[in-house]
């Protein structure tokens, strides 16, 4: 039994949103997704950090949850700023139980256990956010949730998982740092980040808690169980370590087109 964690599938599978339009990292994408889950068990569990399905409401997206349903093992899913799908817990747990899938779960205002551990996470915040206006009120609910799900941990160690990075070259969400380090946070996870911006990522450790980007396209569609600071067991079994610390600080202005 082991934990994946991968973010922005950006699937498509019923809706006209081809991907390699982002560029020749994306070509296949879906195929190669199913190829590196092909290596997981049953056992296993992936959390999804957002932005999964481009469908917009639960008939364009359930192509999508059906693949991720054939993937081995079970998936824990939380939102992107693009799952315009995502509705509330009974309804999409309906949706699931309605059509057969019966691997994906829902993080979202609580938080699973793995092992000794709490799996907490929410979409959280970003700088993009700002560009339409600060909107205190969806920061602060973004807060509450993310300081619920940390609460339901109680009192294990935590791995929290974002969609939104909570820091970023020449950004930082302090809001939500705060929260990851208040409630003493080993590992945080989170998505978002596509293409150029890979390289505005922060990862390494940070106050006490240690930040990894696992959008799909910078993890080249493998999942990874890169828990290694935590001492466990997981390397990953089909691809090396690539998780050598980033350096911190990357001064490269560039924009996501997703
Ligand atoms: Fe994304």
């Amino acid at each position: 039994m082991a934990l994946y964690a991968i973010g922005d599938l950006h699937l498509s599978l019923s809706v006209n949103k081809p991907m390699d339009i982002f560029g020749p990292s994306w070509v296949n994408h879906t195929r190669r997704l199913e190829e590196a889950f092909s290596q997981l068990e049953e056992g296993d569990l992936t959390v999804l950090c957002g932005d999964t399905s481009w469908g917009i409401d639960f008939g364009e997206s359930l192509a999508d949850f059906q693949f991720i349903d054939r993937l081995p093992g079970k998936k824990l899913i939380l939102k992107g700023n693009h799952d315009y799908w995502w509705n509330t817990a009974a309804k999409m747990k309906r949706f699931f139980a309605e059509n057969g899938i019966t691997t994906i779960d829902i993080l979202h205002n609580n938080c699973h256990f793995y092992g000794e551990f709490a799996l907490c996470g929410t979409r959280g915040w970003f700088y993009e956010e700002e560009q339409s206006g600060h909107n205190e009120k969806v920061l602060n609910r973004e807060v509450m949730r993310l300081e619920a799900s940390l609460r339901a941990a109680e009192e294990r160690p935590i791995l929290a998982f974002l969609h939104y990075p909570p820091l970023y070259t020449g950004y930082r969400c302090p809001e939500i740092i705060q929260k990851l380090e208040e409630y003493r946070v080993r590992q945080c996870f989170y998505g978002h980040l596509h293409g150029p911006t890979h390289k505005r990522a922060i990862e390494g450790t940070l106050g006490d808690v240690e930040y990894s980007l696992v959008s799909a396209d910078y993890l080249q569609f493998v999942p990874i169980s890169s828990f290694f600071s935590l001492g466990w067991n997981h390397a990953p079994r089909h691809r090396d370590s690539r998780f050598s610390r980033r350096s911190f600080y990357r001064n490269i202005f560039t924009f996501s087109p997703f």
